[in-house]
């Protein structure tokens, strides 16, 4: 069973909980943004304790793909900071893992994350580490049509084989489309996003930092704009990003109405609009 459309909810309205993920996780507080019930895949803020140094783990039976946000984590004899990004590849080696200052981390795992004490027979070589700082922010690509939000990435990961993109993306300020009226775009594979700064004005309401959806294939969003920019974290999965534009164009608004898509399990979760906290 694929995930269901959430979209949005506020991972502060989340309560972080422990005991939820398997071995060596049940010792990490985690909130799941969303969750696969039939493969375990998920998507989660994990709070690493200080000190935390799980024995014997050797690999994952899951890709394993993090943004540090806060603190740090070492994996092997890679230590990933905050504002560092990773990708380990089911089968990659997880020997030596802890934090020793505790972290916060964006994790994605694509199935559930059973640990192994074994030792893999071919052990996979496409694991990435990137320090974003390091990295250039790029426009090659991007859309035209969205030029009024100003957009600059980095694109982390590129599957063309899989359909999987991992970005960061980072919108310009008080942005909106020309005429304040634009047409709703789709996309024929899942976009994810998490939103790490600044705020996000769209049909459904406003998002601000901490805000997280799961948009399946093919439904319509948009128009966009933003007060104060943002910067994301945005997955596309199970199939290739392009940009499908409806024929009618319709109002965009600062002051868009709450009216969040979430399922049962989540609608307390997004029965109010957050409040962002203010610079006075
Ligand atoms: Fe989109």
């Amino acid at each position: 069973m694929a995930r269901p459309h959430i979209e949005f909810i506020h991972a502060q309205a989340l309560e972080w909980q422990s005991g939820v993920l398997p071995a060596p996780f049940d010792t990490v507080e985690c909130k799941i943004l969303s969750l696969d019930k039939e493969t375990g895949a998920c998507s989660t803020l994990l709070r690493y304790p200080k000190g935390w140094s799980p024995s014997g783990v050797n690999y994952l039976s899951a890709d394993h793909e993090f943004l540090v946000l806060e603190g740090s984590i070492a994996i092997g004899s890679q230590r990933h900071n905050f504002d560092h990004y990773g990708y380990l590849p089911a089968g990659t080696q997880h020997n030596n893992w802890c934090s020793e200052g505790g972290a916060v981390t964006l994790t994605f795992f694509s199935a559930s994350p059973e640990a192994s004490t074994g030792s893999q027979i071919d052990p996979p070589t496409a694991a990435r580490h990137i320090s974003l700082h390091d990295m250039k922010w790029s426009s090659v690509d991007v859309d035209p049509d969205l030029d009024f939000l100003r957009i600059a990435h980095k694109v982390l990961r590129n599957d063309e084989d899989k359909g999987e993109k991992t970005m960061i993306l980072n919108c310009g300020a008080q942005s909106h489309p020309e005429d304040w009226k634009e047409a709703a775009l789709s996309h024929p594979c899942v976009e994810e996003m998490f939103l790490l700064s600044g705020d996000i004005l769209g049909e459904r309401g406003t998002m601000h930092a901490g805000s997280y959806f799961w948009r399946p294939p093919n439904i319509w969003h948009g128009p966009f704009g933003s007060r104060n920019g943002n910067l994301c974290l945005i997955r596309f999965m199970e199939g290739h990003h392009v940009n499908k534009w409806g024929d009618e164009k319709l109002p965009f608004t600062l002051t868009p109405e709450h009216k969040p898509d979430l399922p049962d399990s989540l609608v307390h979760h997004g029965k109010e609009p957050f409040t962002a906290p203010t610079p006075y």
